[in-house]
């Protein structure tokens, strides 16, 4: 993978530095005030910055990753994406019990979120152009599915640490190269005509789709931030069965082929199972051991719903308007 092309000056600072151009003395930050979340410059200057520790750039220099510049803009940008979740999430997080076991508290907590429905409209009312739309949106996160959480497997011990690897074995193929999660999700695209390349995407996205990506890296690549990485990481499993089956559903509706559904098919039952593993065995068994940090487990998850309600509505909102702009012409 190549470099993405900046789209505006944060991003534009990040790419100086990737090649070169610019030194810490000259790279100033951020200036804006704008929402970092649903900033496209910030999101793709932060993703940029984190792929180093993921697969990298053919035309970066892989050194580049530990760079102190490219870490002081990161951090700089980090600082501010972290600022805006909590307060982003404050709502969800402050109307939960202290008492109820943390398994629980975060399946309740999904299970009450009322999001946009986008499932539901994927499986029974989208269009071929639509259900494209949401699987390449969603490809920057899928085709690196469940490598941020490989980050925080050190970060643990005992019983957590065997929970987090036993879902990890199941989202890398569990034996089986061709049921990794990741290329699966690559098959998807494939067979629905999009390009199943890692990265092919990253300059034609939302920043809410970027953000829904650098907030996992944000929270494994940061020791402080594990109990938050492990609360999302939750979330996301416990939100995804169903939606799952209805995404097939619509794949299977709009006759897309098989090879497009069986990544959603293949996460109705996985996920089911996930989802407990990772609410109750590896959150309950972080938090029995670190019980400090319970507030950082129901934030992390309330991040998922947040970037995820976000993304959907950010979905139905072009869909609508797209079909108005249609019947006006
Ligand atoms: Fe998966
Ligand atoms: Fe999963």
């Amino acid at each position: 993978m190549l470099l993405p092309t900046p789209c505006g000056p944060v991003s534009g600072q990040m790419h100086d530095l990737m090649v070169g151009r610019r030194s810490l003395s000259t790279a100033t930050g951020p200036t804006t005030d704008q929402s970092v979340i649903e900033d496209l410059d910030q999101q793709l200057a932060l993703w940029t910055a984190y792929e180093l520790s993921y697969r990298g750039f053919d035309d970066v220099d892989p050194d580049l990753e530990w760079d102190l510049d490219v870490l002081a803009l990161r951090a700089e940008i980090e600082a501010r994406f972290e600022r805006e979740l909590r307060s982003a999430t404050r709502d969800r997080t402050e109307r939960v019990a202290d008492d109820t076991p943390i398994g629980d508290e975060l399946l309740d907590l999904v299970a009450g979120d009322e999001g946009p429905r986008l499932s539901a409209y994927l499986r029974r009312d989208a269009t071929a152009e639509e259900m494209r739309d949401f699987l390449r949106e969603r490809s920057i996160q899928q085709l690196k599915e469940s490598d941020p959480q490989s980050f925080l497997l050190p970060r643990l011990e005992g019983a957590a640490k065997v929970a987090l690897a036993e879902i990890q074995y199941d989202e890398y193929g569990a034996g089986r190269v061709e049921a990794l999660h990741q290329t699966m999700y690559a098959r998807t695209l494939e067979a629905v005509g999009l390009d199943p390349q890692y990265g092919a995407y990253v300059g034609e996205v939302s920043a809410v789709s970027l953000a829904s990506a650098n907030v996992m890296s944000l929270f494994a690549l940061h020791h402080r931030l594990r109990g938050a990485g492990l609360g999302h990481f939750a979330a996301f499993e416990a939100s995804s069965s169903v939606p799952s089956r209805r995404i097939a559903a619509g794949l299977e509706r709009l006759e897309m082929g098989p090879d497009a559904a069986a990544y959603f098919h293949e996460h109705v039952e996985a996920d089911s199972v996930h989802e407990q593993v990772a609410a109750r065995d590896l959150c309950g068994s972080f938090l029995a051991d670190h019980p400090s940090l319970r507030q950082d487990v129901l934030f992390g998850a309330a991040c998922a719903l947040h970037l995820e309600a976000l993304s959907g509505t950010e979905l139905m909102e072009r869909w609508e308007t797209g079909r108005r702009e249609d019947q006006a012409s």
